[in-house]
């Protein structure tokens, strides 16, 4: 499918969709499945072959039935309310603002964004997900596919801050933190707590403390959430826009809005130097 054109008027729409799903996230309390909406969307892209990334695809039946994507449909069709007052927006750029958002209101750092993502009518196959029971070498193996770092498993592992598992969709259950819809740093300080009553700790969890690289970070984002939220913010950012490229218009809508300004410059110019010579003019008559 062709890029969206990221005009005046799709901007616009951009700012309309996200005054909906802050109303909608804050309705219905479903800050966490929107944000796992957007990185499993996101989680496929495979850098090799520049396939899967957020693209949207997971909106079709054949992906959102993955075994790993068990209750997305959920988010899915809340998105599909905003799709609907806002349909000029792609669903690759919905979902994406979607996770942005449900950070943003859950008290989560301000992530960057860049509207014009394309859709995809093309799903990636079943299993490019992280799988939970695994431990650091599988964790490697599947973000370093998309191009990221040890530094962005950390931070990103950060977002199971907010939710908890359903024993009908992973067979895990329970929360990570004690205010799941509160993005903090604590998912790390309960981390390094180890095993507590009624804390979930996935095994993809605690690689986090057992991988010595893993853990620098840990104990980073565990005593400072600043530190925490600058990377989390980088590395949600990149996550969401694996194999995007901002497309042209963004940029020619930027650059004509420096060109209005340059005008806007130049009049103002123009009038200040009619005023400073009919002054002169008036005193040069007074005395002459
Ligand atoms: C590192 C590898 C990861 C694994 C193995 C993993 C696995 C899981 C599992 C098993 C669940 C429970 C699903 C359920 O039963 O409802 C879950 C939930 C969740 N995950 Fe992850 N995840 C990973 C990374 C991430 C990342 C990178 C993010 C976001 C940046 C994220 C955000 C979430 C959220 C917000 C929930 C809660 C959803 C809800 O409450 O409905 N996860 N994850």
């Amino acid at each position: 499918m062709a890029s969206p054109i990221v005009d005046a008027e799709y901007l616009k729409e951009v700012e309309k969709a996200k005054r909906d799903l802050r109303a909608l996230i804050s309705s219905k309390n479903c800050a966490p499945i929107m944000l796992r909406l957007a990185w499993h969307d996101a989680g496929t892209y495979d850098e090799v072959t520049k396939t899967g990334g957020p693209n949207g695809s997971i909106r079709h039946e054949v992906e959102f039935m993955h075994d790993a994507n068990k209750g997305l449909k959920i988010a899915i069709d809340l998105c599909e309310g905003v799709k609907d007052r806002h349909p000029k927006i792609t669903y690759a750029d919905l979902y994406q603002l979607a996770g942005v958002v449900a950070v943003e209101v859950t008290g989560g750092p301000t992530i960057d964004f860049v509207p014009g993502r394309k859709d995809s009518m093309v799903s990636p196959e079943e299993g490019r997900l992280p799988d939970a029971k695994q431990g650091p070498p599988h964790l490697r193996e599947v973000f370093y596919r998309m191009g990221l770092s040890d530094k962005d498993i950390v931070a990103l592992s950060g977002g199971h801050t907010l939710g908890r598992a359903h024993r009908e969709r992973s067979g895990f259950e329970g929360p990570w933190t004690a205010e799941p819809l509160k993005f903090d740093n604590s998912y790390f300080v309960e981390l390094l707590k180890g095993d507590s009553e009624g804390r979930l700790k996935l095994p993809t969890d605690k690689a986090l403390v057992e991988d010595q690289e893993f853990r620098k970070y840990v104990e980073l984002y565990a005593k400072d959430e600043e530190a925490f939220f600058e990377d989390y913010a980088e590395s949600h950012k990149k996550l969401s826009e694996l194999g995007f490229t901002q497309p042209s218009s963004c940029i020619q809508e930027a650059v004509r809005k420096g060109a209005v300004l340059a005008q806007v410059a130049v009049g103002v110019a123009v009038a200040g130097t009619v005023v400073i010579l009919s002054y002169f003019y008036e005193i040069n008559r007074k005395h002459a």
